[in-house]
C-alpha cells in the first residue's frame, strides 16, 4: 500500500482574499432565470478554464506516463472533472508524454440549503475494486474537508497504489479538517458559492461562472 500526497498542498493555490468583492453581474452573461438570485460573479468561467489548464499541466508533469483512474466526485465535481480531463487529453495529444486515463464516478451528498449535514452518503460505485493503479480524484470544492476525508477513507480501503486529489476550490474555514487536495485551483473565503456545477439545493448547476448567491436567491430556493 502506497498512499501518499494528501494532507500537503504541494502547489500554491491562487488565493482570493476576503475583501474580494467579485465582478458586477452587469459585466458578464448569465441565464435570465437567475436574475435577482446572485450577488456577483466571483470567478468568471474563463478564469476557471485557464486555471484548470494549468492544473492539468501540473498533473501531467507529476503523473505523466502512468496509467490513472480518474474518480469524479458527483454531482458538484462533474464540470471540473470533465474540463480537467479535457485539458489533460489535449496535453497528451500534443506532447511526447502521455497520461492514459479511465474515468469513474462516485456520488457524495451532505449539504441541505447552505449547511453541511452530519450524515454523508456515498451513492453508487461503493465497490471501487477497479482502483488498482493510480488515482487522481477531482472534487469541486473542499469546505470543512469532511467530505474529502470520508472519500479518502473509502478509497484507501481498496488499496490503490497512489491517491492524488484535485480540488477546484478550497475554502478558508476555521474548523477545517486539515485535509487538503494535492492540486488546488483557488483558495477562497468562507462564502457560499454556486455555479460551474456547484449547487444550492440543486439550482445553479446550469450557471457557467462561479457566483455568490444573494440572500433573496437563498430564500427563493430554500427547502
Ligand atoms: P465539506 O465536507 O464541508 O468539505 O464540503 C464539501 C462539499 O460540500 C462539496 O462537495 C459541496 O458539495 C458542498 N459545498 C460546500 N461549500 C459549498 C458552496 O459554497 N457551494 C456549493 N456546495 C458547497
Amino acid at each position: 500500500l502506497n498512499v501518499f500526497g494528501h494532507g500537503v498542498c504541494k502547489l500554491l493555490p491562487s488565493i482570493i482574499n476576503d475583501d474580494w468583492p467579485g465582478y458586477s453581474l452587469e459585466l458578464f452573461n448569465y441565464p435570465k432565470h437567475y436574475s435577482g438570485d446572485l450577488e456577483c460573479v466571483y470567478i468568471p468561467h474563463g478564469v476557471i478554464m485557464d486555471r484548470t489548464e494549468r492544473l492539468a499541466r501540473n498533473i501531467m508533469g507529476d503523473l505523466g506516463d502512468h496509467d490513472i483512474v480518474v474518480l469524479c466526485v458527483l454531482k458538484a465535481g462533474y464540470q471540473f472533472c470533465a474540463d480537467l480531463v479535457e485539458r489533460i487529453k489535449a496535453l497528451s495529444r500534443n506532447s511526447d508524454h502521455t497520461l492514459p486515463m479511465s474515468v469513474n464516478f462516485i456520488r457524495l451528498k451532505s449539504y441541505v440549503n447552505d449547511q453541511s449535514t452530519e450524515d454523508l452518503h456515498i451513492v453508487g460505485a461503493e465497490d471501487l475494486s477497479f482502483l488498482t493503479g493510480k488515482v487522481s480524484s477531482p472534487a469541486a470544492i473542499v469546505d470543512t474537508g469532511k467530505t474529502m476525508k470520508t472519500l479518502l477513507k473509502h478509497v484507501e480501503a481498496f488499496r490503490p497504489k497512489m491517491i492524488k486529489v484535485a480540488g477546484l476550490l478550497v475554502k478558508r474555514v476555521p474548523n477545517s479538517s486539515g485535509c487538503l487536495p494535492d492540486y488546488v485551483g483557488f483558495e477562497i473565503p468562507n462564502r457560499f458559492v454556486v455555479g460551474y456545477a456547484l449547487d444550492y439545493n440543486e439550482y445553479f448547476r446550469d450557471l457557467n461562472h462561479i457566483c455568490v448567491i444573494s440572500e433573496s436567491g437563498k430564500l427563493k430556493y430554500k427547502v
